[in-house]
């Protein structure tokens, strides 16, 4: 067995300073500006060398960087696997992007609305009793399949502000209700991705936080993709969860390939979320996925490992963030780890995209 103890290490602003070759006072200057991406922990910031690495690519393209054109890549959250950290991982990940500058919209696919729960404020009337949010995604996909655009003024009654700066569009049982008509719709794979097309350059990203399920929710959420994040844990089922999930990737790419433009649905990697690498058995199964990756050549966050924590589900009953929360912890750093990766991948492939036009 390979041995697995990877934790993310911070670094202080003083060795930031040091590694960056400017002094400590740059340093905070780069960092309230949001030249630097950090994390605040109580008394003072702290980084990571990922965070270096962002810095150095955004420097060196920033002038390409500053003249494209806005339009969202959409990553979704995927494994056909129930409970194991998709919407967490979804929504912190949209949270962090945001930080970096970025314009982010969180997409709630999930019926059981539980990104829509984290990130909202719970919709009430005057006298404080809580309701079902008005307007869903279910009343943009309906709309968008009677009529074929969905329009300015529906989207804005739909999208809300998030409590963690990023827009989010609700999700809620309702979504179930309008199912059966979608999937006998002709549309129903593109139904998302034309959706969101409408809205993409407002944003740079929209994540999309799916249901466990394999069925509508999931397939146009992955047809609409140019990224995928596969979620796993360290543990048996979920594994299988991967390769079904893998399985399922492949399938929806060869039905989309006679599509016009299809999404390319690029697997970002596999994140291990709720590892226990003190226990054998989860560095056992860290070590499967780590072969499985390797066999097929996927990425996996294999320095990013989140570990279990109770920490998180404490943040989720606090309605805050977990790199607020615990910065110093080592779920915020492989979290804020993963997010500098995806958005220096992300902006290189959109720096060959322009240059290859
Ligand atoms: N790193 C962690 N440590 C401990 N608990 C965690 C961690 N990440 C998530 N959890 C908890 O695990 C549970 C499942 O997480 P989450 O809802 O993100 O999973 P999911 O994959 O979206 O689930 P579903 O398949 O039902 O949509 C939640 O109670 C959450 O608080
Ligand atoms: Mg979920």
């Amino acid at each position: 067995m390979k041995e697995t103890t990877k934790v993310p290490k911070e670094i202080t602003v003083k060795q930031l300073a040091e590694k960056v070759g400017v002094d400590a006072t740059t340093v905070r200057r780069k960092i309230n500006n949001g030249e630097i991406q950090a994390l605040f922990a109580g008394k003072g910031f702290l980084s990571t060398d990922i965070a270096i690495e962002h810095y150095e690519f955004s420097q060196e393209h920033k002038k390409t960087l500053e003249s494209m054109k806005t339009h969202a890549k959409v990553i979704s959250f995927v494994n056909h696997k129930g409970g194991c950290s998709k919407t967490t991982t979804a929504y912190t990940i949209a949270a962090m992007l945001q930080k970096f500058g970025n314009k982010v919209l969180l997409v709630d696919m999930d019926p059981q609305g539980n990104s829509t729960q984290s990130v909202l404020e719970p919709h009430s009337n005057e006298e404080g009793i809580t309701l079902p949010y008005p307007k869903t995604i279910k009343d943009l996909l309906v709309e968008k399949k009677n009529s074929g655009t969905v329009g300015e003024t529906l989207f804005t009654e739909v999208i809300r502000s998030s409590r963690f700066g990023f827009d989010a569009i609700p999700c809620d049982l309702s979504l179930n209700s309008i199912m059966p008509d979608l999937e006998s719709s002709s549309f129903k794979e593109v139904i998302l991705k034309e959706l969101l097309n409408e809205i993409a350059e407002k944003y740079d990203y929209i994540i999309i936080d799916t249901p466990p399920t394999l069925g509508f929710s999931v397939i146009s959420s992955l047809t609409a993709s140019d990224y995928v994040l596969v979620v796993t844990l360290a543990e048996a089922f979920s594994i299988l969860g991967v390769e079904q999930t893998m399985n399922l990737i492949n399938s929806v790419k060869r039905q989309n390939s006679v599509l016009a433009n299809p999404r390319e649905m690029r697997i970002l990697g596999i994140v291990i979320s709720k590892a226990e690498m003190a226990t054998n058995v989860s560095r056992h199964f860290v070590s499967e996925l780590e072969s499985f990756s390797e066999e097929h050549t996927i990425p996996l966050f294999i320095d990013d490992i989140i570990p279990k924590t109770t920490k998180i589900p404490e943040t989720q009953a606090l309605n805050v963030l977990i790199t607020d929360y615990d910065a110093k912890g080592d779920a915020s750093l492989a979290y804020f780890n993963i997010a500098l990766k995806i958005d220096i991948e992300i902006k290189k492939d959109r720096i060959k995209e322009k240059l290859s036009k």
